[in-house]
């Protein structure tokens, strides 16, 4: 078994972003400039735009981080969104999630002008992303994108079997996948928690996305020998052993299937950091208008 390592990969990518920014400086070029509007207080959320912010000063990136207290209202929110889509110097900006539930989150995310969009959440985009346009890829799927071309993982013809449905994982990733394109032409089955025997359809995959939130749901007898895993999960369970009082795990039971998978991504330190990454992707795209002109 081989572990997909998305630390080191995306430290990769980032060195390689690094240099593109060191070059843009030196012929005088604009420096990309990613925005992060966090809202309220949630510990997940709070570290997620961290380490966003991080990796911009860690590339070369300008950042910036608008932090409002969760009494904010919907229309003082829209208005900061109108102000960072007619900035000139932002060139891409997410507004993190989940939102204070007097919040609507699609009015939030319609509001954001697509051609800033980096998350690739507006349906614009996701519309685009559906037809094979040019469009802002939604950073975890195109970070697990990365992470299969780069490390050589053949799709086509091969069986993918995601688990979830999510707008922002599951669902693009499903579409991505069977698209026909470089990392594509697999054939796809979408489960959910409807899914009649899930166990089974996982039992047939070459390839299993595991992106449900349920910790260490995927086990080892119900995936093939040789079976790709990619673990999309990052759940929080209580761990009186560790000092912060809870330890990260994902959606598959990586020693479990460690015994009969060809790849696993681990958790912490597999998808995560590649979700990043592609966040600065595509800032990047965004800061040379590669998709819209
Ligand atoms: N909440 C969880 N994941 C994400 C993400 O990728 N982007 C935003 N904006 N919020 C999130």
């Amino acid at each position: 078994m081989k572990i997909l390592d998305g630390k080191k990969l995306s430290e990769e990518i980032k060195n390689e972003i690094a240099q593109e920014v060191a070059g843009i400086k030196d012929a005088g070029g604009k420096i990309p400039h990613l925005a992060a509007v966090l809202i309220g207080h949630n510990p997940a959320s709070e570290s997620y735009v961290r380490s966003k912010v991080r990796s911009c000063d860690q590339v070369g990136f300008e950042s910036t981080l608008i932090r409002k207290d969760d009494s904010i209202t919907e229309e003082e929110l829209l208005e900061i969104i109108h102000e960072l889509n007619t900035s000139e110097d932002v060139d891409g900006f997410i507004v993190q999630l989940p939102l204070p539930k007097h919040i609507d989150e699609v009015k939030v995310t319609l509001a954001i002008d697509p051609k800033k969009d980096v998350d690739g959440f507006h349906p614009v985009n996701f519309g685009r992303m559906a037809q094979g346009l040019p469009c802002y890829l939604p950073a975890t799927p195109y970070g697990i994108l990365q992470m299969i071309e780069r490390y050589g993982i053949e799709t086509s013809g091969k069986h993918v079997v995601v688990v979830g449905r999510s707008n922002i994982v599951g669902t693009p990733m499903s579409i991505l996948l069977s698209r026909k394109a470089k990392t594509g032409n697999a054939t796809v089955t979408l489960t959910h928690s409807r899914t009649k025997d899930l166990a089974a359809e996982v039992s047939r995959a070459d390839i299993v996305i595991a992106a449900i939130g349920i910790p260490n749901f995927i086990s080892a007898d119900m995936i093939k020998e040789g079976a790709v895993i990619i673990d999309v999960g990052i759940n929080r369970v209580e761990d009186e052993t560790r000092k912060r009082g809870y330890r990260l795990v994902g959606d598959v039971d990586f020693d479990g299937v460690s015994e009969k998978a060809s790849y696993v991504t681990p958790v912490p330190g597999g998808v995560g950091p590649m979700t990043v990454t592609s966040l600065l992707m595509n800032t990047l795209k965004s800061s040379r208008k590669e998709i819209y002109g």
